[in-house]
């Protein structure tokens, strides 16, 4: 996928810390089907929900990087975690479009929620920062919005117990204060929590509306790159999906069906490159 391509037949690049944003891919793939994808899910040092900002950061940027060296035409934060932390320090230091997943899903709760109470569950970090009501109040100032972080159904999703009564109980139990305070939208703000819909309308019942961060980050990545002009031209094939992971590859695999359900290349194992010193802003294109 290297060599003189014009920028628009380049891939689009998206990060994550593991397997999670794979739902994003699935997004992109279903409203960009002739794009290229290069994946890079940071599996040896998964979850970055847990993790400071700082870390964070530094992680987002490592990342960054490395899509940008496979020459990619933007970058995707596909992580709700990294969205949230190193979103602005990533616009900063690449000179690439870069994308994330909190604004879109604010926007779209913004907008859709009747009664302007709107719940938001997500990684402790996500949380922690502020970054989806931030969001949202800039789109509708008078906005209530409630946030609770939810540490444990990441590794509920990762072992595959979407449906199983003791992620049920967990749900309620971290969905029971956001009911109280009668929100009418959620935002489902973590990468994990699309493959928890099911269950997680069985707790909310049909009234309130669920925002999949997800989906509405693809139908920004593909309104903005259009707007750009950087939308792949005159392709007949399908795209292909290449993932890289930092950690073997075998555990992604399995993973990766579940999240991803279309076809992708084999998963290859990559180690990120150290920052250089002095990484100083808009220098990787
Ligand atoms: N990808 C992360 C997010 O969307 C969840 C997993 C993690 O904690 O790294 O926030």
């Amino acid at each position: 996928m290297r060599g003189t391509h014009p920028l628009r037949q380049r891939p689009i690049g998206v990060f994550d810390s593991g397997v999670g944003g794979l739902t994003v891919v699935r997004q992109l793939r279903r409203l960009l089907p002739a794009e290229d994808l290069i994946y890079l899910g940071d599996t040896a040092r998964v979850p970055y929900g847990t993790k400071s900002p700082a870390t964070v950061e530094r992680f987002a940027c490592e990342d960054a990087l490395f899509l940008a060296r496979q020459q990619v035409k933007a970058i995707v934060v596909a992580c709700n975690t990294a969205s949230a932390l190193a979103l602005a320090t990533l616009e900063e230091k690449f000179a690439l479009p870069v994308f994330g997943v909190i604004a879109p899903g604010a926007h779209l709760a913004a907008k859709q929620s009747r009664l302007g109470r709107i719940g938001v569950i997500g990684t402790s970090s996500t949380i922690r920062s502020g970054a989806y009501a931030r969001a949202i109040h800039r789109e509708r100032a008078a906005a209530r919005v409630f946030a609770t972080a939810c540490p444990l159904l990441v590794p509920l999703v990762e072992e595959g117990w979407l449906h199983e009564p003791v992620t049920l109980d967990v749900l309620r139990r971290y969905l029971a204060p956001l009911q109280r305070a009668r929100i009418d939208t959620l935002v489902l703000g973590c990468t994990h929590y699309p493959l928890l819909k099911p269950a997680i309308r069985k707790v909310t019942g049909e009234d309130v509306r669920l925002i999949d961060s997800a989906q509405s980050c693809a139908a920004h990545v593909r309104d903005r790159l259009g707007a750009l002009e950087l939308l792949a031209k005159g392709r007949r094939r399908a795209g292909v999906i290449q993932p890289y992971v930092t950690d073997e590859p075998d555990r992604f695999r399995a993973a990766a069906r579940r999240f991803l359900r279309v076809p992708a290349r084999e998963p290859l194992h990559v180690e990120l490159p150290a920052l250089p010193s002095g990484f100083g802003p808009a220098q990787w294109k």
